[in-house]
């Protein structure tokens, strides 16, 4: 599906896009990128820039935002404030790009009659959860701008394509990590213990549940869903389907790095928006065709790899199930 059409990829070069425009590349797609490098940088895609078009601009800006999506036929809606302290701190900025800048897109795509788009939501649409793990029929009652300014764009994406002749889907992310991500839990943690092995101070109680889901298995799920997108548009959780706690993270990430004596203290307090468990519910994509397949102690190998913490000594492939 993918092999010759145009695709652009809004914030193709932060984290999870740029990991993205790989995976769409191997696929034979003619990748466009718009990123106004807020979050990403161009090193992100320097492995790639000639086979890409790149466009660095604003989705608040309607003319740019028009020219990159003029001639594609599927749009990965990727980029936004992904921060959930950036969207208290700065709400401005937080609902221009993360609702007008979906305005911006959707509008466009109406113009030039893109076939389909794939919205990447978060989990935080579901606020905090009445019960885990949380499924795509959960409440969503967002306790952060972020959420909220997600959720809008969700919402909007779904009106637009009961009116107008688009296929849509809707991801909603659960935690991810891996190469090319700087900041967050698992980043966080090893540069800190990098920096230090004697000692760790966590944000919060390390008591939080989380679901890691590595990066590739991400773009594989990304790509999977969008390549199911209909109208009306469905929604996807997509996470990596293991849940958790920060402190089984830390000693999981103390392993990968082969530390023993390091004194870890918990207690720190974490930041407002924050959300103690967020573990998803995945059978839905999973009865559709999508596993995840790398296990997090292979994740953390390979992210520790891609920090230069750790050699990459033996070709060693731990799989889920
Ligand atoms: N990484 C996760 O765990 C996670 C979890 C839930 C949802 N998501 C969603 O996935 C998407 C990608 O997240 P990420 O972790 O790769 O974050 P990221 O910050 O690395 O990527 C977002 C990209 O959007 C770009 N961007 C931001 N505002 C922009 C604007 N106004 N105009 C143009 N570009 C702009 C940034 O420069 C950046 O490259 C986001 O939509 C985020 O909400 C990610």
């Amino acid at each position: 599906m993918w092999k010759g059409s145009t695709v652009l990829v809004t914030g193709g070069a932060g984290f999870v896009g740029s990991n993205l425009v790989d995976g769409l590349l191997a696929a034979g797609a003619n990748v466009r990128v718009l990123d106004n490098l807020s979050g990403g940088s161009e090193e992100n895609l320097a492995h790639c820039v000639n086979d890409i078009e790149l466009h660095i601009a604003d989705l608040k800006d309607p003319a740019a935002v028009d020219k990159a999506v003029k001639g594609c036929q599927s749009i990965f809606h990727m980029g936004a404030n992904a921060s959930v302290p950036r969207s208290v701190d700065d709400r401005k900025n937080d609902f221009e790009s993360n609702v007008v800048g979906t305005y911006n897109i959707a509008d466009s795509l109406i113009k030039h009659n893109v076939e389909r788009i794939l919205y990447a939501s978060t989990a935080a649409a579901y606020g905090t959860p009445q019960y885990t793990p949380v499924d795509e029929k959960h409440p969503l009652d967002p306790v952060s701008p972020y959420g909220a300014t997600k959720l809008c764009s969700e919402r909007l994406l779904f009106g637009y394509s009961q009116v107008f002749d688009f296929d849509l889907t809707v991801v909603r992310i659960f935690n991810t990590y891996g190469p090319r991500q700087r900041h967050y839990v698992a980043y966080d943690l090893m540069m800190k213990l990098a920096k230090d092995p004697t000692k760790l101070e966590v944000l919060g109680s390390g008591k939080q549940l989380r679901d890691y889901c590595y990066v590739d298995d991400m773009v594989a799920g990304l790509m999977f869903a969008a390549e199911r997108a209909t109208n009306p548009g469905e929604v996807f959780n997509i996470s990596g389907g293991r849940t958790v706690s920060i402190r089984e993270l830390v000693s999981l990430i103390m392993d990968t790095l082969n530390l023993k004596d390091t004194e870890v203290t918990y207690g720190a307090p974490s930041w407002k928006g924050d959300i103690d468990i967020l573990s998803g519910d995945v059978s839905k994509i999973n009865d559709a065709g999508w596993k995840p397949t790398i296990s997090i102690e292979e994740g953390l190998r390979r992210l520790a790899i891609e920090l230069g913490l750790i050699e990459d000594s033996a070709e060693k492939r731990c799989v889920n199930g």
